[in-house]
């Protein structure tokens, strides 16, 4: 829908901005054409101002009854940090979405163990908390580096069982997040298993599971221009066949997926992004820092 210029500025009116630990925040924005029709597993593109790149980010809740969407994301580099400028009453210039295919989520399952390393807990929430209200028994598994890295504990606990694993054993099981869930399935039965985080987190997962055959879903977070199918940015290879993850994803068949070539091309515009961040983005042509698809 045509907003009309002047009126978009006005838009995305960040409600709420709450700081989860010292990289993460939870932002929730006014985007009422988003907010009407988005469901769990989709995302949406925004740019901070005019000039800022475009940053995919989930939608990891959403309130129909107040037109807003929540985003929570980590500060990685340039246009993240430049996010977190942004405070309670201010902008910013985009919100396009809602983007991507809504995960498949299926009210048959008895049992379903959600596992987010980090941030990941962010896309999980809404998809488990979807499987909940279906009768789903559902778990999860929310694993960080140390105490201060496990987000969204109190969300998942309105209705889910929650595992808490830490790298340091300074909350819940000592280990990663394959070790509690190796633990987990000793003792509980599950009929799927959906993943998210980082992809050497995804991929060891999956190695897993593929072992004792319970089916996985994962959601794939690769670079991402246009968001439309047009750029060939977001290239995955899952089954054998190119899937482009902003239309035909982000959440696919973890058994499926090429993750080896997943990392190789995530880390393709690495020394741009980094040169981005060391200079304030004094490259040419402003701020915007987005990698051109070259594929
Ligand atoms: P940069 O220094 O530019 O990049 C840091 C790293 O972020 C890069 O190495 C790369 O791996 C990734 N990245 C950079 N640009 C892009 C891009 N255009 N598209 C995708 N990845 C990029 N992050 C969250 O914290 N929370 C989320 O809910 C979340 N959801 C996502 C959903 C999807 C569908 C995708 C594709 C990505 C999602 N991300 C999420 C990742 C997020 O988009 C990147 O962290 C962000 O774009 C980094 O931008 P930057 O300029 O701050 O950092
Ligand atoms: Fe998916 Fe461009 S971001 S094709
Ligand atoms: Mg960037």
């Amino acid at each position: 829908m045509f907003h009309g210029l002047g009126k978009v500025n006005d838009m995305y009116k960040i409600l709420k901005k709450k700081r989860l630990n010292s990289l993460v925040c939870l932002m929730e924005i006014e985007a009422p054409y988003v907010a009407r029709s988005c469901q769990p597993g989709q995302f949406v593109i925004i740019r901070v101002d005019e000039n800022g790149e475009r940053i995919p980010l989930t939608i990891a809740d959403y309130h129909r009854d107040r037109n807003s969407i929540t985003i929570v994301y980590q500060e990685l580099g340039y246009s993240t940090r430049k996010l977190s400028t942004k405070n309670e009453g201010d902008h910013i210039s985009d919100c396009a979405g809602p983007l991507g295919v809504p995960a498949e989520l299926d009210g048959k399952y008895k049992r379903v163990l959600g596992v987010a390393g980090g941030v990941g807990a962010a896309p999980l929430l809404p998809q488990l908390k979807k499987l909940a209200s279906m009768g789903v028994e559902t778990h999860v598994i929310l694993g960080g580096r140390s105490d201060e890295f496990v987000i969204l504990e109190e969300e998942f606990q309105g209705f889910a069982k929650v595992f808490v694993c830490t790298d340091d054993g300074s909350r819940g099981m000592k280990g990663n997040v394959v070790d509690g869930l190796k633990d987990l399935v000793s003792r509980y039965s599950y009929d799927k298993v959906i993943a998210i985080g980082p992809l050497p987190m995804m991929k060891a997962v999956v190695d897993y599971t593929k072992t004792i055959n319970i089916p996985t879903h994962v959601s794939l977070n690769p670079i991402m221009i246009d968001g439309t199918g047009m750029c060939g940015g977001c290239r995955v290879t899952v089954g054998g066949e190119t899937k482009f993850a902003c239309v035909d994803g982000p959440d696919f068949d973890g058994f499926l997926v090429d993750f080896d070539e997943a990392m190789m091309r995530q880390t393709k515009y690495r020394n741009l992004e980094s040169k981005c961040t060391e200079h304030h983005c004094v490259l040419k042509g402003g701020d915007n820092n987005a990698p051109q698809a070259t594929q």
